[in-house]
């Protein structure tokens, strides 16, 4: 096993021991401990490459990113400066927090610089402009492009002229991969066996997913990526009041795994034997959204193992009371704060950087 060189700090001091992270905070050295050589050659995969589903990743390239994320997280790379040439655009045409300005800060992180759309209103959509118009514009202004927006074809619209990278940020209710990238970088930081080992049988996760990977975005790309870890996941729950959480996609997606997948309505029948809980605020139905019951909500009364934890890609709504953030239980601000890393890691290897930040000595 190769050790950790002392962490080389950029910008100021380690990261991982800022303040203000409530709750379940792993530490990124113990996920790099079992493989700390990054495999480059897998990550130039995603050279040049647009980010548009979750199925782009397989489990090698998923832990790559991972690892890589997890050196910017402790300081061990000088990469302050990897893309000061490159501009990213991050045009949100749907209202967000975290993904817009996780990529923003990330972008800046590495010395690159950015041009936003925070409202479609000041766009010219609000003149009736075509997605595949406003596409070619981004290939002028911009070097790779982060896009949200309410419609699920408007990702594909825009790829019609668009020569430059494209992250999908949230495509109405089909996918949010960038966001899955963070679920999991906080879930292999939490079990490095996940990515790393082979679990005993009585030890492989039993995840529970409250909410419809048919019609929601952030729930759908994460089971996407669950079924990499089909090895170390023994069970996944879906909780939901739908008739057919699934939704015919997912449905053949799944089929093949040999992950069992069963579905339930009764969320606090189910929490004692939960690992990982992985939960949303609302599902996209059309137009509009829709919250979930009270039935399917958390607060510190639920019964849940005094190990489990729980995801939630926020913002919360009732489902998720406050009072669990001081708790253990509580990945999900790991989670949202680890998108910054993951973040800078996935614009890397797009724009074929990965070599410039990484010293040779870290190089499989
Ligand atoms: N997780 C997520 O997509 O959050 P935002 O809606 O704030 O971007």
């Amino acid at each position: 096993m190769v050790s950790l060189p002392a962490a080389q700090v950029e910008h100021g001091p380690d990261p991982v021991r800022k303040d203000g992270i409530l709750g379940n905070r792993p530490d990124p050295a113990k996920f790099l401990e079992r493989s700390p050589k990054l495999k480059v050659t897998v990550l130039d995969r995603l050279h040049h490459q647009s980010v548009l589903s979750a199925t782009l990743f397989d489990k090698e390239l998923l832990t790559e990113l991972a690892k890589l994320a997890a050196y910017l997280q402790l300081g061990r790379f000088p990469a302050g400066h990897a893309l000061e040439d490159k501009i990213m655009a991050a045009a949100f045409f749907e209202p967000s927090t975290r993904t817009r300005l996780s990529f923003e800060s990330a972008m800046l992180r590495v010395g690159g610089k950015t041009i936003s759309v925070a409202d479609a209103k000041t766009t010219g959509v609000a003149k009736g402009e075509s997605m595949r118009d406003i596409g070619q514009m981004f290939n002028s202004y911009a070097d790779v492009v982060v896009v949200r927006h309410t419609e699920q074809r408007a990702i594909e619209d825009l790829t019609e002229y668009l020569k430059i990278p494209l992250i999908n940020g949230g495509n109405g209710s089909d996918e949010h991969p960038s966001q899955a990238l963070a679920d999991w970088y906080a879930l292999l930081k939490w079990n490095p066996e996940i990515a790393f080992g082979t679990l005993p049988e009585q030890f492989r996760l039993n995840i529970g997913i409250i909410g419809t990977p048919g019609n929601m975005r952030t729930v759908k790309s994460f089971l996407m990526l669950a079924l990499l870890f089909h090895e170390n996941i023994n069970h996944i729950t879906i909780f939901s009041e739908m008739a057919d959480p699934l939704g015919d996609e997912m449905r053949e997606l799944t089929k093949s795994s040999p992950i069992g997948i069963d579905f339930s309505r009764n969320l606090k029948q189910s929490l004692e034997y939960l690992d990982v809980i992985y939960m949303n605020a609302i599902a996209f139905l059309g137009d509009g959204y829709r919250s979930f019951g009270s039935e399917f909500a958390l607060d510190n009364e639920s019964n849940l193992k005094s190990d489990t934890v729980i995801l939630h890609p926020l913002a919360r709504g009732p489902e998720l009371c406050t009072g669990l953030d001081e708790t253990q239980h509580n990945l999900y601000f790991n989670q949202a704060d680890g998108a910054v890393w993951m973040r800078q890691a996935l614009l890397l290897a797009i724009f074929g950087r990965v070599r410039d930040v990484v010293p040779t000595t870290f190089l499989a």
